[in-house]
């Protein structure tokens, strides 16, 4: 079952604190990974947490050369996180546009992190720390979000600056958002 329906805002189980997950280099880890990954590519997604297809796990997994969903975003590199933990670095914040594929439509100018460093863990268990900026750790802060229950609009201050994508990005609609 690799493509998996993705649960949309509303839905409880976008609203939990995921649980760690303890066993690494597992069977039941790998066809979840699989099937986040299939879901994501499916949905033409740039990011895809476990919560998103109803699995309460700590697991997150984005990336992409490029981007129909976001065309002008700089490549950020396929990674697959696991129990992680972001640190900001600095402290300014900036604000930009995201979607999201469990708030489909819509699009809101969020504020994340300019500069953070994260850490978590690959599949089998080796440790991943990287330090980022941009459109990467707002790939991450968003997506680390959905383990702790966040979806972007809980985030957003200016409500004039949320809406839907086919309004806001019309040229972004026709080529690539089906909802
Ligand atoms: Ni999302």
């Amino acid at each position: 079952m690799p493509v998996r329906p993705i649960l949309k805002m509303g839905d409880p189980r976008l609203l939990r604190n995921a649980q760690r997950v303890k066993r690494f280099d597992s069977p039941e880890l790998a066809a979840l990974i699989t099937d986040l990954h299939d879901t994501m590519l499916h949905a033409g997604g740039v990011g895809l947490a476990a919560p998103q297809i109803g699995v309460d796990l700590a697991v997150v997994i984005f990336g992409f050369e490029t981007s129909i969903r976001y065309p002008d975003a700089p490549p950020v590199p396929k990674t697959i996180l696991i129990n992680p933990i972001i640190e900001p670095i600095g402290g300014q914040q900036t604000e930009d546009w995201e979607g999201c594929l469990s708030v489909p439509g819509l699009r809101g100018k969020v504020p994340r992190f300019h500069h953070i460093r994260y850490s978590g863990f690959d599949p089998d268990g080796q440790s991943v720390e990287r330090e980022v900026d941009g459109f990467h750790a707002r790939v991450v802060q968003h997506e680390c979000d959905h383990l702790w229950g966040m979806l972007y609009p809980m985030r957003i201050r200016d409500f004039s600056a949320f809406g839907f994508t086919e309004v806001l990005f019309p040229a972004l609609t026709s080529a690539a958002e089906s909802t």
